[in-house]
């Protein structure tokens, strides 16, 4: 099992380079299930979630080389339609990529029910509409979902009832090929949107608007393959930049697009910290003090929800009352247990976090609940007296890549410790006598 161990008070100082987005990485990969052709993917970062969506893809049949560290060739050519092991599949979410990917090149999909952080209902009643819309039947009886679109796919006019990431990137991937033109209406408006849209365009889709609420797809034939590089990871950089500020550190962080940053910038001046913005960097500048501010999660390009627990543990260093309310999901408070453990004065209402800030955060065993809460911990770790120990690290890895090495190198006092699992210990003889 291993754990990271941090002695908390450093601030962080020197430069980290952000690494390529995984929920860009994620979309850009599945979606090359369309292509019967080899797409080498750049910039692609080194996590668990990109790492088990390349076996999928491999035990379906797909050929995947490794060109360089952070450069995987991706050839779908001879990819098996409906053959995704089940079992990898339902330890992530965006497995669930494959349905439109494989509607979109095959006319049918065949998926497991994906996994995913634990957020409350994670409901996929938008990504069916798409479907449904699209000229495909949708069966969820059999414990998996399958989709048949036995007259082929034809474009649609889709109009989503809420806007969601993956039912958006979902009827992009079953449109690309449609025969026809497709309008997807209140769509989501992420970066990750536009990477993909763009990708598919450099293999020859005719998709225009990602970015906006109204994206329009063109059916083309068929699609060649392409190179193309990943944007960088907005959430990944802010969690850096959440870390800076929280510990009255300097960090400046390269490979970024500032753009996509405004939301988690304006919300960390607000909270006291000094954020320069350049072509392609930041440098954010901690402040001895933090001050309070309310942050409610939106959609982009709203304050991201991925990066609320992070702000969250920066909240509990302000002085005064802060408010946090959740905007996307039915629950994502999980972590504030564990916060708590470590001295925090929060209380959960409903979608709203209560954070009584300016009581010193003490180290303490936590665990990661989830991938932004684990991270969220390391942030807590670094500032609070003393050791914090997280466990259940996995979860921090599936979206982080070398997290401890970058905080070391920031001149954290941090380090990945693997020890037996204890469940796996022989049992010692116990003397019953
Ligand atoms: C993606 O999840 C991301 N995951 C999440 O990041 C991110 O939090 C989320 O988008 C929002 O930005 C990946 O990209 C792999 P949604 P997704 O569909 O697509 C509801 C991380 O930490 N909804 O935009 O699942 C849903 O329950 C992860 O990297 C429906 O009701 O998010 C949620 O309340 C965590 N019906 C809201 O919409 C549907 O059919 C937004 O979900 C679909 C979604």
């Amino acid at each position: 099992m291993d754990k990271i161990i941090i002695n908390g008070g450093n601030p962080l100082h020197g430069t980290v380079e952000i690494s390529g987005m995984k929920n860009a990485a994620l979309p850009i990969i599945y979606a090359c299930v369309l292509v019967e052709d080899k797409c080498v993917i750049e910039n692609i970062p080194n996590v668990r979630d990109v790492e088990l969506s390349l076996n999928i893809l491999r035990k379906m049949g797909a050929t995947i080389k490794t060109l360089g560290k952070n450069t995987v060739e991706i050839d779908c050519t001879h990819i098996n339609q409906g053959t995704s092991d089940p079992e990898l599949v339902k330890k992530i979410r965006a497995s669930y990529y494959l349905l439109g990917s494989e509607l979109g090149r095959f006319g049918k999909a065949k998926v497991a029910y994906p996994g995913g952080c634990d957020f409350g209902g994670r409901p996929i009643d938008q990504h069916i509409r798409g479907f449904e819309s699209l000229g495909g039947t949708v069966c969820t009886d059999s414990g998996c979902i399958e989709i048949d679109a036995d007259e082929g796919v034809c474009g649609a006019h889709i109009y989503f009832d809420i806007v969601s990431v993956g039912a958006t990137i979902n009827a992009m991937l079953a449109a690309a090929l449609a025969d026809g033109n497709t309008v997807i209406e209140n769509a989501a408006r992420e970066p990750h949107i536009v990477d993909l849209a763009n990708f598919l365009n450099t293999c020859g889709a005719r998709i225009s608007g990602a970015g906006t609420d109204v994206i329009r797809v063109k059916g083309v034939n068929s699609l060649h393959g392409c190179t193309y590089a990943i944007i960088p990871d907005m959430i990944e950089a802010g969690t850096y930049m959440v870390a800076a500020a929280a510990t009255g550190g300097c960090v400046k962080l390269t490979n970024v697009i500032p753009k996509h940053l405004e939301s988690v910038s304006a919300k960390l001046e607000e909270a006291g910290a000094v954020v320069d913005e350049f072509d392609d960097s930041v440098i954010v500048t901690g402040k001895v003090k933090v001050r309070k501010a309310n942050v409610k999660t939106h959609p982009y390009p709203g304050f991201p929800t991925d990066m609320q627990p992070q702000m969250a543990v920066l909240l509990c260093l302000a002085d005064g009352v802060s408010y946090v309310s959740e905007g996307v999901y039915e629950k994502r408070f999980r972590y504030v247990e564990e916060l708590i453990k470590m001295g925090a004065s929060i209380k959960v209402d409903g979608r709203t976090a209560v954070i009584e800030g300016g009581k010193p955060l003490h180290g303490a065993p936590v665990i990661a609940v989830d991938l932004r809460a684990g991270v969220a911990m390391a942030i807590a770790g670094l500032v609070a007296e003393g050791t914090t120990e997280i466990s259940d690290i996995h979860l921090i890895e599936r979206g982080y890549d070398d997290i401890v090495g970058k905080f070391k190198m920031l001149g954290a006092d941090i380090k990945k410790v693997s020890l037996p699992d204890p469940e796996e210990l022989p049992l010692k003889k116990v003397n019953l006598a």
